[in-house]
């Protein structure tokens, strides 16, 4: 299968730790060449241009955050001036909720009870700007199982009484990819708006926000999009909200014919541009300009899909065929399943340490999670296949009994 994959050259342009099989992209992606080409490129630039590098800089600084949300429309489905990179994925659900929510269109928030906790503090601290009490305004969808949520669930709870949707498009923790369509025009139908938090798919599910309507979405770059650690983040915003006032406005977003006139009246771009904050920091922003070159010489995101969903088949099939002991947490349809693979078992904190001291990266998930994300641009079918060898040879000496129980710090 690696022989035959298109893609197989690609892992040629990122730094894979030496001795290791990293399965661990949806929490940080690897550095690249394209990164690390495009970083220094703005240091050297800094170091020849200093201020005159926000015009001078090639590509300038000054529409450095603008000019890569044109580059990355393409992989939300958007248009070019309805995505721009900004701020946080927390500080965006900050400003976007802020902003878009709207009480005289319905009180109440639909949220999910196996969501990114981020988004739920981020969520409820914009109620209690509004003077909301948090915990009747968000009307929470919860899990029948624990790992996924129904469709139906999520449409039933909407109604009049609902002025917002907030979901992830795929869970952290299971991997579900929830039906962003069905849930925006059910939003819709009950004059509500459908935002997403796209953490855990941008750059390796395809969306199509603008054709199916969504009102808003936000995401990170350091997982599937290999930016960086704590690199900028994204957002998108439908343009036919175009002009209003952020919650979080910043001289960063006014517009840019104007941002220098210094009026101490906010005069917003007529664009997603409009919810930057502060300075782009530019140093953080640029290692995702070469990282986009490695998604666009792949051939987009739908070709990255079609390989994880292949890399994540093979792995849900090993398991179940060498790992008995342990339960696929993840949706086995591929139309509802993300770029990761939850594999569940009672020890699965002492596990994960056991794979990592053998080289094998992965993250632990509360209650019972190893996540493993095969990510296509860098990991191949043996790879994978390595990975389950490890984990049965872990199991089967029962190694992971040489850990310690108790956790604390980054898992
Ligand atoms: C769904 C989701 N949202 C948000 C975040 C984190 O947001 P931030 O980049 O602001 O730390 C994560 C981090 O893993 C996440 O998984």
């Amino acid at each position: 299968m690696d022989a035959s994959d298109p893609l197989s050259d690609l892992r040629e342009r990122f730094y894979i730790p030496e001795d290791c099989l990293y399965m661990d992209g949806n929490s940080l992606g690897l550095f690249s060449k394209d990164a690390e080409a495009a970083l220094e490129h703005v240091v050297e630039e800094w170091r020849e241009h200093a201020i005159l590098g926000w015009t001078d800089a090639d590509p300038d600084w000054h529409t450095y955050g603008e000019r890569l949300g044109e580059r990355l429309a393409s992989l939300v489905g958007a248009a070019p001036e309805e995505v721009v990179v900004a701020n946080s994925t927390t500080v965006n659900i900050h400003t976007l909720v802020g902003t878009f929510y709207d009480p005289d269109r319905g009180e109440k928030i639909v949220v999910d009870d196996l969501d990114f906790p981020t988004d739920h503090y981020a969520i409820r601290a914009q109620l209690r700007q509004r003077g909301r009490d948090p915990d009747e305004a968000l009307r929470v969808v919860e899990s029948r199982d624990g790992r996924t949520i129904e469709t139906e669930d999520v449409l039933a709870a909407i109604d009049d009484d609902v002025g917002m949707v907030f979901l992830p498009s795929v869970l952290y923790r299971s991997g579900q990819l929830f039906d962003i369509e069905a849930i925006t025009e059910a939003a819709h139908d009950a004059d509500a708006l459908a935002g997403f938090d796209l953490a855990h798919s941008i750059g390796t599910v395809p969306h199509d926000l603008s054709e199916v309507g969504v009102d808003f979405a936000v995401w990170c770059h350091y997982k599937y999009l290999n930016a960086g650690p704590g690199a900028i983040a994204g957002l998108y915003v439908n343009e036919r909200h175009f002009g209003v006032t952020p919650a979080l406005a910043g001289w960063w977003g006014n517009a840019k014919e104007t941002q220098f006139d210094m009026s101490l009246t906010y005069d917003p771009a007529h664009s997603a541009a409009a919810f930057q904050t502060g300075t782009i920091p530019i140093l953080s922003t640029a290692p995702l300009d070469g990282a986009l070159d490695i998604v666009e010489d792949a051939g987009g995101v739908a070709a990255l899909r079609e390989k994880s969903l292949a890399l994540t088949d093979f792995l849900i099939e090993l398991v179940d065929e060498r790992l008995p002991e342990c339960e696929v947490g993840t949706p086995r349809d591929p139309a509802s399943r993300g770029g990761h693979v939850a594999v569940e078992h009672p020890e699965a904190y002492r596990i994960s340490l056991a794979l990592k001291e053998r080289g094998v990266v992965v993250d632990f998930r509360q209650p019972n999670v190893v996540r493993i994300a095969p990510i296509p641009s860098y990991v191949g079918f043996e790879d994978v296949f390595r990975t389950v060898e490890h984990l049965r040879e872990v199991l089967d000496a029962e190694e992971y009994e040489s850990f310690e129980r108790k956790r604390g710090g980054v898992t």
